[in-house]
């Protein structure tokens, strides 16, 4: 299961960022830390360059529409902590959950 944002794809892939897309695998309640950890570390060995940020969709992934739970994000946020790594968050539906939603009412 994955998300994929096509015209962020193409923009990351192109001049001037020339970025290097490692995907990883999700599941119902977001993207998986022992996939994270694990291209952290094999990437790392196989391309020898660091993971320079994750970028995310934590609210309504497109298409999966999988919001991360609190547990995941805390894992996921050790781990770029842990890797120096910057987390480039797209979190375009916050205000669309229905919890988000209830406050304003
Ligand atoms: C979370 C998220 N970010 C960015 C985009 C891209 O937006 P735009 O088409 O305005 O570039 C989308 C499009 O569906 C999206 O769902």
């Amino acid at each position: 299961m994955n998300d994929t944002i096509i015209n962020i794809v193409y923009l990351l892939k192109a001049l001037p960022f020339r970025c290097q897309i490692v995907p990883i695998e999700m599941d119902e309640d977001g993207l998986i830390p022992e996939e994270f950890s694990r291209a952290l570390k094999d990437h790392s060995i196989l391309s020898g360059r660091k993971m320079k940020f994750l970028y995310c969709v934590p609210n309504g992934g497109n298409p999966t529409g999988i919001c991360y739970t609190e547990e995941r994000k805390r894992l996921i946020y050790e781990l770029a902590r842990e890797y120096n790594l910057l987390i480039l968050e797209d979190d375009a539906y916050f205000f669309l959950q229905s919890k988000v939603i209830a406050l304003y009412m």
